[in-house]
């Protein structure tokens, strides 16, 4: 089946975040759509599949235009779509998820649990799926849950699917496995429009690639175009994919983690007996699978977590047993791995978001008072630093685009006098443009002599920005390796090979 998008206009207000945006994307295609944090990527791709409808233009398939108003328009139309956040129920099975669908397609009529059970199992037999129908979802990691969101499509007839930065919260080896999912999809005739902001992924799957600017296409690339090519394409301007590090000078212990133990509420141990430190001037980052222990870690450096046992100091504080209010005020900053649970609050104003922990304090409050005007200002100042996209700081944060809140998130916690620095998977969803300038600040931060404490699962990131890096496996650490190391050793180490 073949799609095509013509003319298709969207505004918000004043801002016109879909500019007659025409795309066509073949039968069996896999077409990519590279665009900054804020183009209009997923506001096209929200119309396509009825969840917004455009102001003006047309949505046609195998050249027939197509009325669609709403999700279930789009899958009797044969188009499914799997979303950034997935729209599971955590606490159902995949089959009762199946089911649910409120978003029945007119040609399937209503699924029964057995029916729903049987087709669960065609698809994954026929894609080397291995997904039981009666697992619980809140208990199968992410990939698994999005091979849900993708099984559902299929089950509902699919046969254009748009898939919104998929791989975001993915492994590398998840990647890899959905890459391999879409190759197959595609070569049985399926229509993927893939949006991710990660250059390599697009080199190795794209048939085609859409570039789109400021709700504009600017232009469409060959997937044999370099990634310093398409990163420019996007945009406007070169990239530095890879930033220079300088000579740093080392200062005191800032961090001083010590026989930490980390229990979940069953008591069973996540994190073991893990020891380290990070000195002022220098970055210690923490790799390893997803899973291994390391978004708790990062969760304790500021009381986070329920049960830590151990020690944490920051400079002479213990942080262990006092609150995240007493953590942050002694000089943490904090970019957590989620930011839609733990970084901005939806319903705040996107001005009130840059100030999130510090609403109560000096300039902007004094005892009950508060001073909108300083909070507008100063948010003003930050949003231009980190080059937020927006219309007015005062619209609700969920009005912005995932890399945009991301990028309120950072500008919040980079932009406090800190000692300690502890920031997740900071570039998670950010264009390439913006990965640049958040690199290039955590740098300049360690240049000023603080102290960071990197968690990523990205091993360019990793390689990119520390001096030491410290291999969790298992709950422990594995070993702590100059960042000289090469990335097939660093990938040994991940997967829990050592030397001897
Ligand atoms: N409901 C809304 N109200 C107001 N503005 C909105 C709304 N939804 C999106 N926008 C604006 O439309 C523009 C495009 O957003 P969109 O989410 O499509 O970007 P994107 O290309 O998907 O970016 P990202 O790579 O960060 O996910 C942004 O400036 C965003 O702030
Ligand atoms: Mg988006």
């Amino acid at each position: 089946m073949s799609l095509e998008l013509r003319g298709i206009t969207k505004r918000f207000g004043a801002l016109v975040a879909n500019d007659a945006i025409d795309l066509k994307v073949e039968r069996g295609e896999i077409h990519a759509i590279l665009g900054e944090n804020g183009a209009g990527k997923s506001t096209l791709m929200n119309i396509v599949y009825g969840l917004l409808t455009a102001d003006s233009g047309e949505i046609l398939v195998d050249g027939k235009v197509q009325d669609i108003r709403e999700p279930s328009d789009a899958l009797a139309a044969g188009i499914g779509m799997v979303h950034q956040h997935f729209m599971l129920v955590p606490v159902f099975t995949v089959a009762e998820n199946i089911v649910l669908g409120h978003e029945k397609s007119k040609r399937n009529g209503t699924l029964d649990l057995d029916t729903a059970r049987a087709e669960i199992k065609r698809v994954s037999d026929e894609f080397g799926f291995e997904v039981d129908p009666d697992a619980i979802i809140e208990e199968l990691p992410v990939g698994v849950q999005q091979r849900v969101e993708i099984i559902r499509a299929l089950i509902y007839d699919a046969r254009v699917l748009i898939l919104d930065e998929p791989t975001a919260v993915l492994t590398p080896q998840e990647t890899d496995e959905l890459l391999k999912i879409m190759q197959k999809l595609a070569d049985r005739g399926t229509s993927i429009i893939f949006i991710t902001h990660k250059l390599r992924e697009v080199k190795i799957a794209a048939d085609k690639i859409t570039i789109i600017r400021r709700g504009k296409v600017v232009g469409t690339a060959e997937p044999s175009a370099s990634q310093d090519e398409l990163a420019s394409l996007m945009v406007g301007r070169p990239v530095i994919l890879n930033p220079d590090k300088a000579p740093h000078t080392i200062g005191d212990v800032i961090l001083a983690v010590k026989d930490v133990v980390i229990k979940d509420p069953t008591g069973r141990a996540i994190v073991k007996d893990v020891s380290f430190e990070v000195r002022a001037g220098e970055v210690l980052a923490i790799a390893g699978v997803q899973g291994n222990g390391q978004s708790e870690l990062a969760q304790a450096m500021i009381n986070l977590e329920e049960h830590i046992e151990g020690s944490i100091k920051l400079g002479d504080d213990e942080i262990v047993g006092k609150s995240v209010k007493h953590a942050l005020a002694d000089g943490i900053a904090f970019v957590p791995e989620s930011r839609e649970l733990d970084g901005i609050i939806a319903s705040f104003s996107i001005a009130e978001n840059f100030i999130l922990d510090r609403h109560d304090l000096a300039p902007y409050a004094k005892g009950i008072s508060m001073f909108p005007k300083v909070v507008e200002s100063q948010a003003l100042k930050d949003a231009a630093e980190f080059d937020v996209r927006l219309q007015s700081v005062n619209d609700p944060i969920s009005s912005l685009s995932g890399g945009n809140k991301q990028k309120v998130v950072l500008a919040r916690e980079l932009s406090r006098p800190v000692r300690l620095i502890v920031a997740s998977q900071p570039t998670r969803g950010l264009d390439v443009g913006s990965i640049e300038f958040v690199h290039e600040r955590i740098l300049a931060e360690r240049d000023q002599g603080r102290a960071v404490l990197l968690f990523s699962t990205e091993l360019d990131e990793v390689l990119a920005l520390a001096d030491r890096i410290a291999v969790m496996y298992r709950g422990e650490i594995l070993a702590i390796v100059p960042s000289t190391v090469s990335a097939q050793e660093l990938g040994l180490l991940m997967a829990g090979v050592t030397n001897g």
